[in-house]
């Protein structure tokens, strides 16, 4: 059968490791996909000192790569919302598809993506944007395909997982942490990506969008990063039986797809609590399979080569065959622009830690502000000042109640006069059904 070629757009860490697992593993991935898969052409302003491309053609102009008559698959590696849209859209344009790593591109521009790529009856495949080497697109695009996806929960960003595992296991300092991810190639090219949680959200925004079928609205996922994360606040969750993780966590409601990123307080007896470095793993819940459990590495040049690769595999397969026979590009043929909740309405538990000054009274007033909004409290613990120190910490985990309630709550409490500076506030979900 003729050969598949492919054009590789970027050669960095995910461009390097993507070349050379198709150099490495050709013979394999060739008897997998039943036809040779050959590296055309890559473009590239920056050699790569871990890729050796021989004798394949290397242009710095990405348009001679989508202007390739003999491409097949353009693969975008370059990252970013500019050149890489218009590598996506060129290449769409010229008839070719598209594989691709680019979580901010899909979550940002998918739907408009999607829609060139089906009216040009070409496919865009983007199993490496999310949870690096898991196969969960895959999942839930075709191997869950029977179920009402009822919710489901990841740690998908590696760097944070990274840097709250250091934190919690070695005592490092977050800053200390990040430039390690840094140097190892996992984190993005702007890090707050990753701490202040905008990469897991893009990551997420495609998740519940293959999950529901629903459009792409990366614009409502509720954001919240790790970088208030504090050594004490680890310290008191393990001592609840809880650990903080970073989690991407998606619900099917009556009222609306919830759809949020923010530090997780969850029990250490789950497994994905035992989740640890740069691992990522994805929770998801089906009507007909219950729990299910995805777990690998989720950054770094291999793993997000591997998936990368998968696609053009994919690919070479069904090259042949009409259009309707593959996979819509967000897994439902009927899309549904279901409403994603405020907020404000979701409904979860919550961890609280005030700061208060060591006197009478200050317990029974936190507790009252509580209970006269319906907040039920959970467990409670309170720490004397340490030595050097006047304000006493009040530790509490409550019930589920909606934000909104706890909002007002914590406001109330942060206008006492016994109390003092912000309410720590981390949410808390017990992943189990
Ligand atoms: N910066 C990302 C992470 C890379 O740390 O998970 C993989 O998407």
């Amino acid at each position: 059968m003729k050969p598949v070629n492919v054009g590789i757009c970027g050669l960095g860490t995910v461009g390097g490791g993507t070349f050379n697992t198709l150099t490495q593993n050709a013979q394999n991935i060739a008897r997998r996909a039943g036809r040779d898969i050959v590296i055309a052409q890559v473009a590239t302003r920056h050699p790569n000192p871990n890729v050796d491309t021989g004798s394949v053609a290397v242009t710095a102009d990405v348009n001679d790569v989508i202007n390739n008559p003999t491409i097949d698959i353009v693969v975008e590696l370059i990252g970013g919302y500019t050149i890489a849209k218009d590598v996506v859209l060129g290449a769409i344009a010229q008839g070719k598809h598209v594989v691709t790593a680019n979580k901010a591109l899909i979550a940002v521009h998918g739907d408009e993506i999607f829609a060139a790529a089906e009216a040009k009856g070409v496919s865009v495949m983007y199993e490496a944007a999310v949870a690096g080497g898991i196969p969960i697109i895959k999942a839930l695009r075709e191997g869950l395909a029977a179920n009402r996806i009822q919710w489901l929960a990841g740690i998908i960003n590696g760097t944070g997982n990274f840097i709250l595992t250091e934190m919690r296991d070695k005592g490092r300092d977050f800053a200390d942490v990040l430039a390690e991810a840094q140097a190892l190639g996992y984190a993005e090219a702007d890090p707050t990506f990753d701490v202040e949680g905008i990469d897991a959200a893009h990551k997420l925004t495609i998740l519940s969008s293959i999950a529901y079928g629903i459009p792409l609205q990366f614009e409502r996922c509720y954001t919240e990063g790790i970088s208030r994360i504090t050594p004490q606040d680890v310290e008191f969750a393990e001592e609840l039986g809880y650990r903080i993780k970073h989690l991407g966590i998606s619900r099917q409601t009556a009222d609306g797809i919830d759809l949020r990123v923010h530090p997780t307080m969850i029990p250490v007896a789950r497994p994905i609590a035992k989740v640890d470095g740069v691992l990522n793993a994805v929770m998801v819940n089906g009507d007909a399979v219950g729990d299910t459990l995805y777990v690998g590495a989720g950054a770094g040049a291999g793993p997000t080569a591997s998936a990368v690769v998968a696609d053009i595999v994919d690919l070479a397969r069904s090259i042949d065959a009409p259009a309707s026979a593959r996979v819509s590009h967000l897994a439902f043929n009927q899309i549904e622009d279901v409403q994603v909740m405020a907020m404000e309405d979701v409904e979860t538990s919550y961890y609280l830690r005030i700061q208060a000054l060591d006197q009478a009274g200050v317990l029974a007033s936190v507790a009252s502000i509580l209970s006269e909004r319906g907040i039920n409290i959970e467990a409670i613990i309170q720490k004397e000042p340490k030595a050097n120190d006047e304000y006493a910490q009040i530790i509490l985990l409550t019930h589920r109640i909606v934000e909104r309630t706890m909002n007002e709550a914590i406001l109330a409490i942060e206008g006492l006069v016994s109390t003092v500076g912000s309410v720590t506030r981390i949410r808390v979900e017990h992943l189990n059904g």
